[in-house]
Parts: structure tokens; sequence; C-alpha cells
């Protein structure tokens, strides 16, 4: 089962501490959220299980975290000061701000032009955006007032800007920095340092975790699209005729990677960007949808995406390099003091490897679980119980510890007992909060795989019940067995 919309999980979230509107007692701000104590072991598990996946299990990634501040210059480079943007067009009458390329979407698909799920017509380096003939010819209507009068499109840079130093202006160009508004950067700037220290030879990539930020204009769904979102990158370096296949092999690896978190096959699928919606470092990519909005009567409106796979080729190491010349000989990148090419020694020849970039968005990838989690069971007096079906490698708590009678001190001293013994192996909570139907309901909410109820037998018998959350079964087992029981039950 999944959840039938975004609104069911956002309620059980919050209702069980897994993510809260952030800055609630001032009011909030706007599709910001904070991770509460189940939602930060989730994000951490899903990151875990990422990073066990690539950097230990293969032989050929190295790890990174750079930082979220750096030179400005990293982003002229990059091309995100000039593109990173977004085109805006306000409505006179109403004073509603709208993105420009999402309404041209919407009236492509309402009157059945060409057009997809996905945007067609976001603006890139130095093109004008496309639909701007739309908005003068008055064929789109304002939606919040339904009246044509519109400004004129205009790009809005989603980079946020800070500066850097205690003593700079606010204007200052020279303090003027940049929080990243994707991790990758970090990555390529530091490229000659991981190959030379780790003593990589092609094809290696580098891996980073962390956080992103953007000023997106629309933002919403709860936390699919913020402000401030975590991403898991990595840059997979190659030759360049290798690339094509192991972008290939890396958008086959994703789709089982989510299908081990418990994401359900029947919700993904692959959308190829056509070539006029590619961003201008990249030579294909392919996007990971999820029905993120299975509600939609329209079937392709159900998904959107969950990650992006693309071939970066040679673009990004090739312009933070000191080296590349243009036409009359000048260097295209004046003020970067290095060479991020590759010496193969097999052929004697040096050239700019090429990338494949797999980028995941933590908190989608969070949200996608959660959907996909959510069952809906019917108890014996016909009462409808929500279960989180969430695999226990990512489940927040993997036992959850219960005595039957809390009044009894040998069965809650027992009970205590038995969570201690647990703990360093696996995550264990103890509760005597309630009844113990109450109990059992509350950890298959938030996706407790296991109870264990220490009752009055357990005192003459030395064993406990332990309840599978997804069956309801219960079984008798000795304490001396427990925890291998338990962890073998936890581990498939
Ligand atoms: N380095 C490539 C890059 O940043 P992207 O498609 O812009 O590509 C990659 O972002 C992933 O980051 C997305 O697929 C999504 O999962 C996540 N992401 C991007 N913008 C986001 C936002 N505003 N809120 C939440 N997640 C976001």
């Amino acid at each position: 089962m999944t959840a039938p919309n975004i609104e069911t999980i956002v309620s059980l979230a919050k209702r069980r501490g897994f993510v809260y509107p952030a800055s609630e007692i001032y009011g909030g701000l706007g599709s910001s959220w904070d991770y509460g104590p189940l939602g930060v072991e989730l994000a951490n598990n899903i990151k875990q299980s990422w990073w066990r996946w690539l950097v230990h299990e293969r032989d050929d990634i190295e790890g990174l975290d750079s930082s979220i501040i750096q030179n400005r210059m990293v982003w002229r480079y990059s091309g995100h000061e000039e593109t990173f943007s977004d085109p805006l067009v306000d409505c006179r009458e109403c004073k509603s701000r709208f993105r420009a390329d999402k309404l041209v979407d919407e009236y492509r698909l309402n009157s059945n032009q060409n057009s997809s799920a996905q945007t067609l017509f976001v603006a890139k380096v130095g093109e004008k955006f496309g639909g701007e003939h739309l908005f003068t010819e008055g064929k789109i209507a304002c939606p919040n007032c339904g009246k044509i009068n519109w400004t004129k499109p205009r790009q809005f840079n989603l980079m946020f800007s800070t500066t850097v130093g205690a003593t700079s202006a606010d204007d200052d160009p020279n303090a003027l920095a940049y929080l990243r508004p994707e991790t990758a950067q970090g990555i390529f700037i530091n490229f000659a340092n991981v190959l030379n220290t780790s003593r990589r030879k092609l094809p290696f990539g580098i891996a980073q975790i962390g956080k992103a930020f953007r000023n997106e204009v629309t933002p919403g769904n709860f936390i699919f699209r913020t402000r401030e979102f975590e991403q898991m990158e990595l840059e997979y370096f190659c030759k360049p005729e290798d690339a094509p296949q192991i972008h290939q092999e890396f958008i086959d690896a994703f789709q089982e990677w989510f299908k081990s978190l418990g994401i359900l096959a029947e919700n993904i699928k692959l959308y190829e960007q056509a070539k006029e919606e590619l961003s201008h470092y990249s030579d294909r990519t392919v996007d990971i949808l999820y029905r993120f909005f299975p509600e939609r009567d329209n079937d392709e409106a159900q998904f959107d995406e969950l990650m992006g796979i693309a071939n970066r080729t040679d673009y990004d190491l090739k312009t933070h390099s000191k080296k590349p010349e243009d036409a009359e000989g000048k260097r295209k990148n004046p003020d970067s003091t290095e060479d991020l090419s590759y010496f193969d020694e097999a052929t004697k020849q040096r050239f700019y490897p090429y990338c494949i970039e797999p980028s995941a968005g933590v908190n989608r990838t969070l949200l996608a679980v959660l959907m996909d989690a959510y069952t809906e069971k019917t108890n014996d007096k016909g009462e409808v119980r929500v279960i989180l079906k969430l695999r226990s490698e990512l489940a927040p708590i993997k036992v959850a510890v219960l005595p039957l009678a809390k009044n009894k001190p040998e069965i809650v001293a027992l009970a205590k007992q038995l969570k201690k013994d647990l703990l360093p192996s696996m995550r264990t909570v103890y509760d005597d909060t309630g009844g113990i139907g109450k109990l059992y309901a509350r950890q298959d909410e938030i996706g407790t795989p296991f109870c264990v109820t220490v009752d009055h037998e357990s005192l003459e018998d030395n064993a406990v019940t332990v309840r599978d959350r997804d069956t309801w079964e219960q079984e008798r087992v000795k304490i001396s067995e427990l925890k291998n029981y338990l962890l073998e039950r936890l581990s498939k």
C-alpha cells in the first residue's frame, strides 16, 4: 500500500515526531521544516545506506565533505552566477508572482500541446525564456485573479547570497559569497586533491552528502521542494568513451537502490530529458521519478523528480581549470591556479575526464520511503490502524521493550534490563506509558519492526513475547536467545 497523498504523511510526521514546521512558535517560515527525533534517525539511516553502498561496499569511490560557502569564483565559473535562475512573472492586477515556465507548462498541458510533467521551458545559459510570447499575446490568465495583465518575465537567480567577514558592508562585491546550490562543485574543485592524495586511477568517484540552498520561487508540497535541503551526490570520473555505458549502469543501479529502501517498483519511472531541457553542462540526463502525487487524475502528473543522473561531460573540470584557452589564446579561466586534467600512464595522454553524476535528494527520498511504507490495517475490533512498514535498516527504532504490568517492579526491572542488553546491538526503547494495545499501535505507526513484551510468565520461564509489526504474529522466545533472534530477523 502507498499513502493516498502527501497530506497523510504530513499529519503522521507531525503527530509522531518525524517532521515539524520550522519556526512554528513564531508563525513558521514558508516551506521550512525541522526533522524531529524519528525524522533525523530516518534521514541518517537513508544517508548511511547510500554511503555504505557507494563508498564502503564499492572499491572505486572516495568520500568528501566540502564547505557550504566557497570562493565566489566557484559559482562564476560553474555557470551558476549567470544561469542558475527561474523566469518570474508578476500579475499587475493582484500582485501575485509566478514561475513563468510553470504557467507555460500548465498552459501547454491543458491545451494538449506537446509537453510533459517536467518543465520544458527551463531558462539556461544566456537563453531567452521560451514561452514569453504566451504572456504578451494574452494566452495565459492569472491563476489567482483570472485577469491578463502581466509584467515582462524576468530571470531571478536562485542562489542565496551572503557576505563574508565582520567588517564587510552588505553590498561589498569583494565580500559577496553564496550558500551552495548543489554540493557537486565542492567535489570538482577538489578533484586534484582527492586524485593526488588517494592515488586513484580512472574510473573513480567522489561522493558527498550535505546541505544545499536554493531561493526557490515556488517551494511547497511539504519537504518535496524547500529552500534548504540535503543532497547525496556522486561525481564519477571516467574516460570520455566510457561515459555512456557508466551512465546507463548508474541509472539501473539507482533504481535498484531505491527498491532496496522499500520504494515500490510501480511508483518509480524514468524520464529522459529532452535536449532543450538539459542543463548547460549536460549531454544526457535521466531523472528517476516517483509517484509523489497519487491523488492526481493524470498518470503523468502523479510523478515528479526523485533524483537526476547526468552525464556532465568534461564541462566542470575544464571550466575550473587554468589551462583551456579561447580562439585568441586567452585563458578562459584566469582565476584558477590549478589544471584539473588527468594523465593516463597507459596511453601517455592528458585529457579532462568525463563525469557521471547521480544526484539524489535526502528529503525527497525520505518522503518517498514514508509514502510507500504507509499501510492501513483493520484489527479484529474493526478499527483502522496505521503501520509504517519501513525496511528494518531504515526504521528509526528497531525494538521496543514493553512491560505488560508497569506496577509490577520485577517485570519493569526485567524489561529495562533487556533494553539495556539490546541497546549496543540495535536501537531499542522502553515504553510503559499506556496499555499494551496502545503501545503496539504507537510502535506500528512509527515503523518499529519488533515489540518485546515482558509478562508475568517471563519471570518464571525466562522467555518473552516477540510481536511482528507487519503480521501482528507473536512468538515466545527465550531471553538467552533474544538478541541473536532479533538480529537475524532484522537482517532479513
Ligand atoms: N548537482 C546536480 C543537481 O543539483 P538537481 O536536479 O538540481 O541536480 C538534484 O538536484 C536532486 O536534489 C533532485 O533530484 C532533488 O532530489 C533534490 N532537490 C533539488 N532541489 C530541491 C529542493 N528545492 N527541495 C528538495 N530537494 C531538492
